[in-house]
């Protein structure tokens, strides 16, 4: 068995828009003794995100940052991450496409977790289109953030089944669920 006791997690950022299942449940894996990381800091784009209400329960600092002006919005989020010496980012529903200069700050240093079997469906609706296209399957997928959309390399996929009965409701429940076991993996198959 690896000796996982005293191992240094990496100080990590999670960047929400929303309701923030995603962000709780990486908040649950941080807290594990085999997770690679520790979250210090939530970074919204939205005011109004519900996954805001997990910083006060969990005690971890958030920043709400005002994306009116895109170029001074990651200049500020950048410093506050200098500051926290943050090492790893996770975008969990994060809203908002990151430029290149932000990125090479964090080179290979940035995931996000996609809900469709990527390249298949990048960008919004993804359940809407799959069910449209008469998929037999959906799934999501974890990736390495680069400049272009949901582009980056693939670390994790994990596939679902869609059925007859599946609305674009019961097919976002499903695909959630598994996005909450494939993101902690991919972290720990980038961090181990
Ligand atoms: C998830 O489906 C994720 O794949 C996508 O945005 C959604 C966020 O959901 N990028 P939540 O806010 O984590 O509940």
């Amino acid at each position: 068995m690896k000796k996982l006791i005293g191992l240094k997690k990496t100080r990590s950022a999670v960047f929400i828009s929303g309701t923030g299942t995603n962000l709780k449940n990486l908040i649950n894996f941080s807290h594990k003794i085999n997770s690679p990381i520790s979250i210090k800091i939530i970074i919204s784009n939205n005011k109004k995100a519900k996954g805001l209400k997990y910083s006060n329960q969990y005690k971890i600092k958030k920043q709400i940052i005002n994306f009116k002006n895109h170029k001074f919005a990651e200049k500020k989020i950048l410093k506050i991450l200098f500051k926290e010496k943050i090492n790893f980012i996770c975008l969990a529903g994060f809203m908002k496409i990151l430029s290149k200069n932000f990125i090479k700050k964090f080179k290979g240093k940035i995931l996000n977790i996609h809900p469709s079997l990527l390249p298949k469906y990048k960008g919004l609706n993804t359940h809407a289109r799959a069910l449209q296209n008469r998929d037999k399957f959906s799934g999501c997928t974890v990736h390495l953030v680069n400049s272009k959309l949901d582009s980056g390399k693939i670390i994790m996929q994990e596939k679902v089944k869609i059925t007859k009965k599946d609305t674009t409701f019961s097919l976002k429940r499903k695909v959630l669920k598994k996005e909450h076991k494939l993101y902690p993996a991919a972290i720990k198959k980038i961090l181990r």
